[in-house]
């Protein structure tokens, strides 16, 4: 158990709208506000992933890992609500070149303050009520798709034909049809093509204020 209660808000919106950005920048600015490193988490839905390495073909083929069955949300759940309860969890570690959920885990203590990074968790109502706020980051296609494919380049060791593929055919249908809806569930909405330092020092008073209720 803990001496502090711990809030928890959601980062949504699409893949390559922002979301981690927003995330480190909401932490480094909220730390800095509370003047004390370590008051804070980032939980990333990317670690949920269900292993589907044994079926996997190629990208943008047989495997969807932008429909909300490739995650384990019900895992996701349950380790929020042990965050909120002030105990610790063991994340499951994903590596993405080779599709696999490795055996070890990481260990992550409960903070004053979790946020949650995931496309799909504003989808997942188990999810959405565990969240005291949320946020919703809406950016054009045209640069999620850019950011994505830079990102799957450098990153996670995809070719340019598998990324153009897995967008068409996965990325951008499951988007319309899960992650574009949910931004209706979100506390707030905000733009991601400007830059977010007035957001997120608006959103780390805010929270930094709630902190002391
Ligand atoms: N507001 C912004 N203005 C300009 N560039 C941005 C902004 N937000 C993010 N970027 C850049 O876009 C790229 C993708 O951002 P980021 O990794 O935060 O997206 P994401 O939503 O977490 O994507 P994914 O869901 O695929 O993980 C990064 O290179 C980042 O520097
Ligand atoms: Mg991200």
């Amino acid at each position: 158990m803990t001496n502090f209660s711990t809030r928890v808000i959601g980062i949504s919106g699409g893949s390559g709208s922002g979301k981690t950005t927003f995330a480190r920048g909401l932490r480094e600015t909220f730390e800095s506000l509370q003047g004390r490193a370590g008051m804070s988490g980032v939980l990333a839905q990317d670690s949920y992933y269900i292993d589907q390495s044994h079926i996997f073909r190629g990208d943008g083929e047989n495997v969807n890992f932008d429909h909300p069955d490739s995650l384990d949300f019900p895992l996701l759940a349950m380790h929020i609500g042990e965050l909120r309860q002030g105990r610790s969890i063991q994340v499951p570690i994903y590596d993405f070149p080779t599709h696999q959920r490795k055996s070890e885990r990481s260990a992550f203590e409960p903070k004053p303050l979790i946020i949650v990074d995931g496309t799909l968790i504003l989808s997942q109502p188990k999810i959405q009520e565990l969240l005291d706020w949320s946020i919703f980051i809406e950016t054009s296609e045209a640069t999620r798709y850019e950011r994505r494919f830079k990102r799957d380049l450098v990153e996670r060791g995809r070719t340019p034909e598998g990324i153009r593929k897995q967008f068409e055919r996965q990325v951008k249908p499951m988007h319309d049809l899960f992650v574009e809806p949910s931004k209706a569930c979100a506390t707030e909405v905000i733009s991601g093509e400007t830059n977010f330092s007035d957001q997120v020092l608006r959103w780390a008073k805010k929270i930094s204020g709630a902190l002391e209720c």
